[in-house]
């Protein structure tokens, strides 16, 4: 069968490594060239049981648990089981894995692990190096891969999805689609995505009417180096012993959490613009006690990055914030990867498998991505009834009915102003009325027209615009807070403009 799989980050080259080993007739899409998107920046590592003292059970619960108890048990036992399997075929793919003298995987410890279980490559390169081994031999079979080509909108006949047109207004037929786009993280001001990630996938399964569910849980990543140019600072660098101090000097993490600096992201997220905010100035992360070669050996990229602007780590603390990293929901999947729309599948971060409940378990994106990619491509040519046949109705998607405020003051709509609303709204805290300022000003620029300098920018600003407006109102209809959904109450106000 021809399968049709649009993007390439981990999710997509692994569905469309194993449905070409399966034998499927394979073409990918790739708005950019192969290699963009988030994967080949991810630092940290695959997370999975592969340690003594370790089990899959553990790794559930952990995964639960940062999750604030809204993940699916189900797709959780299907992630942390499919760890080893899915970490032998990445060695097999040609990913060098950090080891150990006696050879076996050198493990990191990241936040809300019960004990170190993060396996990397070249340090703090395991994306890139995840990434590169998979288009080394994805090139190397026939599968045909178009790279430029925008997936814009699904097609739709006799209602199965049946293809994909691209910008340039060429219909992709298949007889199995996979969405694989990635997350949506060019939404906010503040992020640790490349340009590229601007919801496409998301936005093309909500204009098609897929269940799309969870929007409201988007994790802010709590180390990102200050200033306009972000960069991540790796969770791992806090396993191995770097510390979060404030202006003063001050560990405020102990007063936060039983686990300090390794409590769960949305919490470490949320203290840090707390005291960003409180004392006018960026959290210092200090790494300094770690030592200048232990640094340079175990994260080379971090150390070349910040040696290159200037920054000394390992004499220094480094000024950190907040961005929006990753998001928690999706288009809805079985674990299979099946959606709501007959012949649509979707894999990675453009999924809502529910593994990741309220808040991700960091270093499980990447096996996500890997597990389940190569579980949707197990199950293309498996004829099954939809998953869904009890929830046809998609969730209402409209965000306040009469209740917003028609009259806000409406600025001109750019990428900018959006970016900008939504990391003042819709970020790390939400409140009420701030959340109807958004909803009503989203749809305001939904319903106008605007002028972009080109045609990818203008198909990019409507997938943000759709996905937005779907966020917005998510989070405004969950009126309690939820792991990474933070409601603001009068006793802990929104936090604005922190950066
Ligand atoms: C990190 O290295 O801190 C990011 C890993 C992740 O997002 O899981």
């Amino acid at each position: 069968m021809k399968v049709l799989v649009g993007g390439a980050g981990i999710a997509g080259l692994v569905t469309a490594m194993r449905a070409h080993a399966i034998g499927h007739d394979v073409e990918v899409l790739v708005k950019g060239v192969l290699g963009d998107g988030c994967t080949a920046h991810a630092q940290g590592g695959i997370a999975g049981a592969y340690g003594p003292g370790d089990s899959a059970a553990l790794h559930a619960l952990d995964t639960m648990h940062a999750g604030n108890g809204h993940g699916d048990a189900r797709a959780i036992a299907a992630l942390v089981d499919g760890a080893t399997a899915a970490i032998a075929a990445l060695v097999d793919s040609g990913t060098p894995f950090d080891r150990t003298h006696d050879g076996a995987l050198a493990l990191g410890l990241e936040a809300a692990h019960s004990l170190p279980r993060i396996a990397h490559a070249g340090g703090d390169a395991t994306g890139a190096a995840i990434s590169q081994a998979l288009i080394t031999r994805l090139r190397a079979t026939t599968a045909r891969v178009r790279e430029g080509a925008f997936a814009t909108d699904l097609i739709i006949e006799n209602g199965r999805v049946c293809g994909i047109r691209s910008l340039d207004g060429t219909e992709h037929r298949a007889d199995a689609v996979v969405l694989a786009t990635g997350g949506a993280g060019q939404l906010f001001s503040h992020t640790t995505n490349p340009a590229e990630i601007t919801g496409d996938g998301i936005a093309m399964a909500l204009r098609a009417g897929a269940l799309v569910d969870d929007l409201e849980f988007v994790q802010f990543h709590p180390t990102v180096l200050a200033g306009d140019e972000p960069f991540l600072i790796s969770e791992a660098v806090r396993g191995a012993g770097a510390v979060l101090v404030d202006a003063d000097g001050r560990r405020f993490m102990l007063d936060e959490h039983p686990d300090a600096e390794l409590a769960p992201r949305d919490v470490v997220a949320r203290a840090v613009a707390q005291r960003a905010q409180e004392h006018g100035m960026p959290v210092l992360l200090d790494a300094t006690a770690l030592g200048g070669s232990a640094l340079a050996q175990r994260f080379p990229t971090i150390d070349a990055e910040l040696r290159r602007r200037g920054i000394d780590w390992s004499h220094v603390p480094v000024p950190i914030t907040p961005a929006a990293h990753y998001l928690m929901g999706g288009v809805v999947t079985d674990i299979d990867g099946r959606t709501s729309l007959p012949g649509l599948w979707a894999v990675g971060e453009t999924a809502r498998t529910g593994v990741h409940g309220a808040n991700r378990l960091a270093s499980n994106s990447l096996l996500e991505g890997a597990v389940f990619g190569a579980g949707a491509a197990e199950s293309l040519a498996v004829a099954t009834a939809s998953p869904f046949r009890s929830r046809s109705v998609p969730p209402d998607a409209s965000g306040c009915g009469t209740n917003c405020d028609r009259n806000v003051d409406v600025p001109p709509f750019s990428r900018r102003a959006l970016q900008q609303l939504m990391w003042e709204r819709v970020g790390l805290r939400r409140e009420t009325a701030g959340l109807e300022e958004a909803v009503a000003t989203l749809e305001e620029w939904q319903g106008s027209s605007h002028s972009a300098a080109d045609p990818v920018t203008a198909q990019e600003d409507a997938n943000l615009l759709a996905v937005a407006h779907a966020m917005a109102s998510a989070a405004l209809r969950r009126t309690d807070s939820l792991g990474a959904h933070f409601r603001a109450t009068a006793d802990s106000p929104a936090l604005i403009g922190v950066s």
